[in-house]
């Protein structure tokens, strides 16, 4: 068969490649326990796929491509109620999932002049997607000992060794570090964008909802109001809803960056499923005390993988605030992504920290039973007992 061999090849996502082994592997027979993927264990809450139910007898046409009227609103009245912002209509653009959103972003504003500050760790999809739009990531690295978060000396030294920076990534709580910012952090951000009036900032909240914090969620739109013309805030109902094949994400921003990113939504794929807009309005309306029962069972799962972590002196493992990964640190020699290799022959699937710019690490998803997670630590601290 002739192999095509595309300029895109390079840009697979490490995380779906890791997935696809295990799958693969597992249906060979062998005996994998599954912690590389960030997909909820849960369903989508009753009412919502209730309100599918509905929806399927209706007529299910075309909507307008940023999303249908309803679902808009229900946007607005969450970022109104839980953040304190106040969007109009025409700053709302809904999508295939977060990330249809982000890449509409990138897409409409990037050239291959531009450059966008990534802080590491990141979602392993970020750089792929600025380069795929031709332009170049610049990655700042942070430390464990900051807690991986971005501070405003390493934002400042990024935005000055940039050309011609365009945007900023922010993620919080990230992945994979499940770091958070305070107010504090955030008004230091915020002082060094004030003196870069024309980089825009990628807000990504799609694991907002997902914290083991009492204080409530912080975005840096709410911190810093002046700056909201040019913050794009990204969030979604995969992870908080569990309705990661749903495909809806959405973004609230400037009208003019809302219009753009309709634009290049208009022309790929319309929109995303009418089907799926109606469920996503009963997510955003409907009761949401399910809400802190699922953190309540994360944070469960999280100890009890830290537990059998922290028992390994090959490891060194941060307690993540939010989201629900944990990102080891190696105190071995090895390489990360042969370990993550050799693991799988031990029958454990992680993720190299090489794929979110953290090499020496590995990423473990604890959005699986409890049962299940403490099997995979348990295989893992036993792996590592035959590295030096
Ligand atoms: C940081 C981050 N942003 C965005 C997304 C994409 O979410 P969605 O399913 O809404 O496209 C993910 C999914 O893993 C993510 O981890």
């Amino acid at each position: 068969m002739h192999n095509i061999e595309t300029p895109n090849s390079a840009f697979q996502s490490p995380i779906l490649l890791m997935a696809k082994r295990a799958a693969a592997m597992r249906a060979a027979g062998r005996d994998i326990v599954d912690l590389t993927l960030g997909e909820p264990d849960f369903n989508a809450p009753a009412h919502v796929i209730e309100a599918a139910h509905q929806a399927l007898g209706s007529r299910l046409s075309y909507a307008p491509s940023n999303g249908i009227e309803p679902l808009r609103r229900a946007i607005r009245m969450r970022a109104w109620e839980d953040r304190g912002l106040d969007f109009g209509d025409d700053q709302i653009a809904v999508g295939c999932g977060a990330k249809q959103i982000i890449f509409n972003a990138f897409q409409a504003t990037l050239t291959p002049a531009d450059e966008v500050i990534v802080p590491a760790p990141y979602w392993a999809s970020y750089p792929a997607m600025i380069k795929m739009c031709g332009a170049q990531p610049i990655i700042l690295p942070t430390t464990a000992s900051q807690g991986f978060r971005l501070t405003a000396e390493h934002l400042t030294a990024g935005l000055r060794r940039a050309v011609s920076p365009k945007w900023v990534v922010l993620n919080a709580p990230g992945n994979p570090s499940g770091a958070l910012y305070s107010k504090r952090d955030l008004h230091a951000l915020a002082d060094v964008l004030r003196q870069y009036p024309k980089v825009m900032v990628l807000s990504d909240d799609i694991y907002a909802e997902i914290r083991f914090t009492q204080e409530p969620y912080l975005t840096l739109a709410s911190v810093a109001p002046d700056l909201a013309e040019r913050i794009l805030i990204v969030d979604g109902v995969s992870k908080a809803y569990a309705m990661t094949g749903w495909r809806v994400g959405w973004g609230c921003g400037s009208k003019s960056l809302i219009s753009a990113i309709t634009t290049v939504q208009s022309q790929n794929c319309t929109q995303t499923s009418t089907l799926s807009q109606r469920a996503a309005v009963a997510a955003l309306e409907g009761p949401r005390d399910f809400l802190a029962e699922r953190n309540a069972i994360y944070r469960q799962r999280r100890d009890a993988a830290l537990h059998v972590l922290r028992s390994s002196n090959k490891l060194q493992v941060p307690c993540p605030e939010g989201a629900f990964y944990l990102l080891a640190q190696l105190k071995t020699s090895i390489d990360d992504q042969a370990l993550a290799l050799d693991l799988l022959e031990a029958g454990i699937a992680t993720v190299p920290g090489s794929a979110f710019g953290l090499p020496g690490h590995l990423r473990l998803s604890f959005a699986t039973d409890e049962a299940t997670l403490v099997e995979g630590c348990k295989r893992l601290v036993s792996a590592l007992e035959a590295y030096a």
